[in-house]
């Protein structure tokens, strides 16, 4: 076999076989197969796509790439959840202790952000003590302990897609929705978990822009799931401007612990619920609406803030900081961003709003860039809300620098209108597949 072959092939629009496409997995992980012609081959993806049977054949490769993690050792129904990305998305850090204070085993892996959108990793780290380095076997004991935890992705899960990932990066070959299924399908079946809520968000934030792109993209991770017999329920949520107030790690952690007590945003309050009920609903705790209304008691009653707090000590972090927001990361002020004009705020291109965060030191461009934990934006109105001219649309706080150029980006990603904006659905589509029983782990 010829990797030159099988990139004309697929330049053709022909479909490959599951052998080839194990080869060019292989030999681009190996190095056989040197990073332009896996770049060709990204491309021709990116032109021509690829079958359901494509995408699951490079989804296994990717996986067979590394180890599988053996979540055997936690007892019970495990559930874990992945969002396609977003601005201010912090429902990780509701939604994983409301549903464990419901009973559901949560063996939550966590990613950093990159680009405009932000990772739980970087928000939890801003908690003094936390660990998300934690080893397989830690992982398993505090999962075990507390019933949940949450850390960060092993390196050793589906090696192949952080190899192609940054070939991607740089060969403007991210937004391809085969590749965008198969590589976080290939992370979330190598951790173990027997059941998945996938958030796939769609909107200005969001890699779909589009609703019909979040469906075409949420079937086929469904269909992965599916032939993984991994039981799977996707919800197509709002990613059209930030959740909630905050942007930002510090700023995110405070508006979760805030929700955990029954103060927070209306909009990042309703999609926890929703999110929540599903992580119930898959672990057969009952219908979709006994599921929602145990996941609101425990959002708003205070049993989610508890298990949040056992969370935190047990990988290390000071509880403490749930009520005592000054033992966290803080940032110096770093402007105000202004209304020009009366008017509507009628939209915001949210991963605007992203990048002005990563530019006062929230994000990194680059993987091993540092983050500054203090840095962030609270927004003061958000689309809907009316504006006069000269009132503050944000706040800007930053230990480094950026504070006038993020000002302009927010300028440039808000618009003002006289007309208020139709009414926004947070939750726009639902879908759930139903795998046969699986014959037993590892077996697809
Ligand atoms: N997140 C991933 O892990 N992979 C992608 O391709 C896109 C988002």
């Amino acid at each position: 076999m010829r990797a030159y072959d099988l990139i004309c092939k697929k330049r053709d629009g022909k479909e490959l076989t599951e052998e080839e496409i194990r080869f060019f997995i292989d030999g681009c992980c190996s190095g056989q197969i040197p990073d332009e012609q896996t770049a060709a081959f990204l491309m021709a993806v990116y032109f021509r796509s690829m079958s359901r049977h494509e995408i699951f054949a490079m989804t296994k490769a990717m996986i067979d790439s590394g180890e599988r993690a053996d979540l055997s050792r936690i007892k019970g129904i495990k559930v874990d959840k992945h969002s396609t990305g977003g601005v201010g998305d912090k429902t990780t850090l509701v939604i994983i202790p409301a549903a464990c204070a419901c009973g559901v085993v949560c063996p939550k892996l966590s990613g950093r952000g990159l680009g405009h959108t932000g990772g739980t990793v970087d928000k939890l780290e801003a908690i003094p003590g936390y660990r998300c380095d934690l080893s397989k076997e830690e992982f398993a004991a505090a999962v075990n302990r507390v019933g949940a935890g949450i850390s960060g992705q092993s390196a050793s899960l589906a090696p192949a897609d952080k190899k192609i990932y940054a070939l991607r990066d740089i060969t403007g070959t991210v937004e391809v929705p085969a590749l965008i299924a198969a590589s976080i399908m290939s992370k979330k079946l190598a951790s173990g978990a027997d059941r998945l809520l996938l958030d796939i968000t769609v909107g200005s934030g969001a890699f779909n822009k589009d609703e019909a792109a979040g469906l075409a993209l949420g079937k086929i991770m469904l269909d992965i799931a599916q032939r993984a017999g991994k039981k799977t329920v996707a919800l197509l949520t709002d990613m059209d401007e930030p959740l909630g107030f905050a942007i930002g790690n510090t700023a995110e952690l405070i508006e979760a612990f805030e929700t955990l007590k029954g103060r927070g945003p209306s909009d990042l309050t309703e999609i926890c619920i929703a999110m929540a009920g599903e992580m119930l609903y898959l672990a057969g705790k009952g219908d979709i609406a006994d599921c929602r209304a145990a996941a609101k008691q425990a959002i708003t009653g205070g049993a989610g803030l508890r298990k949040l707090k056992e969370i935190i000590a047990s990988q290390g972090g000071d509880p403490l900081v749930c009520d005592d927001y000054s033992r966290l990361p803080s940032g110096e002020d770093a402007g105000v961003f202004k209304a020009e004009k009366d008017g509507f705020i009628t939209g915001v291109d949210c991963s605007g709003y992203g990048r002005a965060a990563q530019i006062l030191g929230a994000g990194r461009a680059r993987q091993n860039d540092g983050i500054d934990y203090g840095a962030g934006i609270l927004l003061l109105k958000k689309r809907g809300d009316t504006v006069k001219k000269g009132d503050i649309i944000a706040r800007l706080f930053s230990n480094s620098h950026g504070g006038s150029e993020a000002v302009s980006i927010l300028r440039e990603s808000t618009f003002i209108g006289s007309q208020a904006p139709p009414a926004r659905r947070l939750i726009l589509g639902r879908i759930e597949n139903e795998p046969a029983p699986r014959l037993k782990y590892g077996d697809f």
